[in-house]
């Protein structure tokens, strides 16, 4: 039997608003630029998501507090990385301030130098095509020159957690 839900409005705490987008599952993504200066960025996403598959698009949003943003903004490419079921740790360490985020990892080399992370369930190189303002978050649009995947399981995000596709 179903539970009964309660209605809020926007006028209600975002920690209910969270609690709400929360219930749409989704995976987690990395996504990465290296700047004309050769240094290498990169962040956690749940934002991502297709959008167009001719001409061939890609949706993530970018919280206007990031410290990346000015780079995305001025990118001519990023690269955005599908994490495997196993790489939970991966996405934790690309939301934690002062982590070395990249060291020891195997990376590849994609468009623009967007580094390319190992073991991800897929990877999407990108042409930084548009950008729009949505509210303190800049919504990307990318379009994809370049992608490969496996048939790997993904890590999956929902309700404020770490989860795995069942059996
Ligand atoms: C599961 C998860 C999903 C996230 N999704 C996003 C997102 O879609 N957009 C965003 O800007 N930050 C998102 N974040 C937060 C960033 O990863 C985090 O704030 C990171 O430290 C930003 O780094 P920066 O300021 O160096 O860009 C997410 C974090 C987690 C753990």
């Amino acid at each position: 039997m179903s539970q009964s839900s309660i209605s809020f409005t926007a006028a209600d705490s975002g920690r209910e608003f969270r609690s709400a987008l929360g219930r749409y599952a989704t995976g987690i993504a990395v996504v990465t630029l290296r700047t004309p200066a050769g240094e290498l960025l990169g962040l956690t996403v749940n934002s991502f998501n297709s959008v167009s598959l001719a001409p061939p698009l890609v949706v993530w949003s970018l919280s206007s507090a990031s410290s990346s943003m000015a780079a995305f903004e001025a990118s001519e490419y990023y690269a955005i990385n599908v994490l495997a079921a196993g790489q939970q740790d991966l996405s934790q360490r690309f939301a934690s301030r002062g982590e070395e985020r990249f060291g020891g990892l195997a990376l590849d080399e994609g468009l623009g130098g967007a580094p390319l992370l190992p073991g991800c369930c897929a990877r999407f190189e990108c042409r930084n095509a548009t950008r729009h303002t949505g509210g303190d978050h800049v919504v990307f649009i990318g379009e994809v020159e370049r992608f490969d995947y496996r048939e790997d399981e993904p890590l999956i995000y929902f309700g404020g957690a770490y989860r795995r596709l069942a059996a």
